[in-house]
């Protein structure tokens, strides 16, 4: 018996999420006064099928993982998500029927606060105002994260759902822009290019979506035991529906944020004079790749995904205390460590450094949780910001890849040799390397609860 409803649990929620080469997200907010409209839209799409369950992406992933290299499978694939606001706006068109919103507040206030407090309040994020203008042009309701083998499909998909929704009566954009996307309320992203060997890669140029939290019922067949992953139980409004055995529901969180990655700073740290090749090497090598250089001395971890992920960080002189994958997942059996797994879904963006220097480009960054508290929010501000983490055996300095430090200071991290002797690595303090431009905190529902808890025949 399956132990998760995959007919009911969105698509993108899980460690491979959608197949992608691009991806489009699109921020609408609901027209005031069609607050009832907008339910009975909803209900409609539940009922459309254009919102893809688990089930379809997992066949998906079969056609594929089984087509010919190099031959591209037509897919595309659809998700939606609420905001805090937006829930608060769908509640105003139900009669009779309360979400119970006020428990947000108690059960997980970073997602009730939304990004654009907790961000610049708890992450250090820049303030609102200076984000890109679609993020802190007018309140966003929701999301439409859609996923396709082709830009063409991509907008024939959002364009048939925004369709069902009403647009524009309905729901309307966001009128303002995040360049380089030209066109209001929404993101475009899109893999690196696959004939440079270059899909997959963020664009500092490392492997990304390597370790993933492997599912209960979905993939943990595949897991160690510390890193199978469940959402908890959700407290309100119930429709999260992710229906596990003994774990009747369980509700996720998505947090998306849009980072502008500093290419040329980044390239810059890597000609700096250093004071040895092996120092360089464990500088650049482990502060993000997804396995310590002692298994993987020569090449990216990927090529054995299974053993890259099995090890824990026993050694500083191996993998620094400030390296990214360290902050981001200690690898120990604290409970803290448990609760903070998040199933990262993003897409880089932009330009290929290699053919415009000046332009903008970074990552969609997604992740899905079931409380933004212990999740997105404890990563980014407890381990990620926070030089202190891990202490011992002195302080670790910033997770160089993505701390937003305090005031938009310098960062710094410590390195040490193998007799955990401090190493001066030349790197001093350095600008941070990534820029957060932007993002909300959404409330990813049940298909179910699209036609019932949330919509309105
Ligand atoms: C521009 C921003 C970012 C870039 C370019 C980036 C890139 C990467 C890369 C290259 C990896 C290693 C490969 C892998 O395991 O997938 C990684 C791992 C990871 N990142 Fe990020 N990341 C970014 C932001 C963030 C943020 C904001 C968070 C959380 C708040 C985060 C959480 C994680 C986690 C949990 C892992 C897996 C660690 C592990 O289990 O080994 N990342 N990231």
């Amino acid at each position: 018996m399956a132990a998760v409803n995959l007919d009911n649990v969105q698509g993108d929620l899980f460690s491979r999420g959608f197949p992608k080469i691009k991806e489009t997200y699109y921020f609408f907010s609901i027209v005031p006064g069609k607050e009832k409209d907008f339910s009975t839209a909803l209900a409609a799409l539940g009922n459309s099928g254009k919102i893809s369950s688990l089930k379809k992406v997992l066949d998906d992933w079969v056609k594929v993982d089984g087509a010919p290299k190099n031959e591209i499978v037509p897919v595309s694939n659809a998700l939606i998500a609420f905001s805090k606001t937006g829930l608060d706006k769908i509640q105003t068109g139900l009669t009779g029927r309360g979400l119970d919103l006020d428990n947000l507040t108690t059960s997980d206030p970073a997602f009730a606060a939304g990004m654009a407090r907790d961000g610049p309040e708890n992450l250090n994020d820049p303030a609102p105002t200076s984000w890109d203008p679609l993020f802190n042009a007018s309140p966003i309701h929701g999301i439409l994260k859609v996923a396709g083998h082709c830009q063409e499909i991509v907008n024939s998909k959002l364009d048939e759902i925004k369709k069902i929704l009403g647009y524009p009566n309905i729901i309307a954009d966001i009128a303002a822009q995040s360049l380089p996307t030209s066109a209001n309320s929404r993101v475009d992203g899109q893999v690196r290019p696959k004939d440079q060997g270059l899909n997959g890669r963020e664009h500092f140029g490392f492997e990304d979506g390597v370790s993933q939290p492997l599912l209960k019922g979905i993939n943990e067949d595949a897991a160690f035991n510390k890193d199978t992953f469940m959402p908890r139980r959700g407290r309100s409004p119930h429709c999260g529906e992710w229906t596990l055995q003994n774990v009747p529901r369980g509700w996720w969180k998505a947090a998306f944020s849009s980072f502008a990655s500093s290419s040329k700073t980044f390239r810059g740290l890597l000609s700096s004079p250093r004071n040895s090749k092996m120092e360089l090497a464990q500088t650049l090598i482990t502060v993000v790749q997804s396995a310590p250089i002692v298994l993987f001395p020569d090449q990216d971890a990927t090529s054995d995904p299974v053993a890259s992920n099995d090890f824990k960080f026993t050694n500083n002189n191996v993998c620094p205390l400030a390296a990214h994958i360290r902050k981001t997942n200690p690898r120990d059996d604290s409970v803290f460590t448990r609760n903070a797994r998040i199933v990262r879904n993003g897409i880089p963006y932009g330009s290929e450094f290699s053919v415009d220097e000046s332009g903008k480009r970074g990552l969609l960054f997604a992740c899905y949780q079931s409380s933004i508290d212990n999740g997105f929010q404890f990563i980014q501000k407890i381990w990620i910001n926070n030089p202190e983490f891990p202490e011992a055996p002195s302080t670790a300095g910033f997770d160089p890849f993505t701390a937003q430090p305090p005031n938009d200071g310098q960062l710094h991290i410590t390195m040490f040799d193998p007799s955990e002797k401090k190493l001066d690595t030349g790197l001093g303090h350095f600008p941070k390397l990534v820029t957060m431009k932007g993002g909300e905190y959404f409330f990813v529902p049940s298909i179910s609860a699209l036609t019932g808890t949330l919509g309105s025949a």
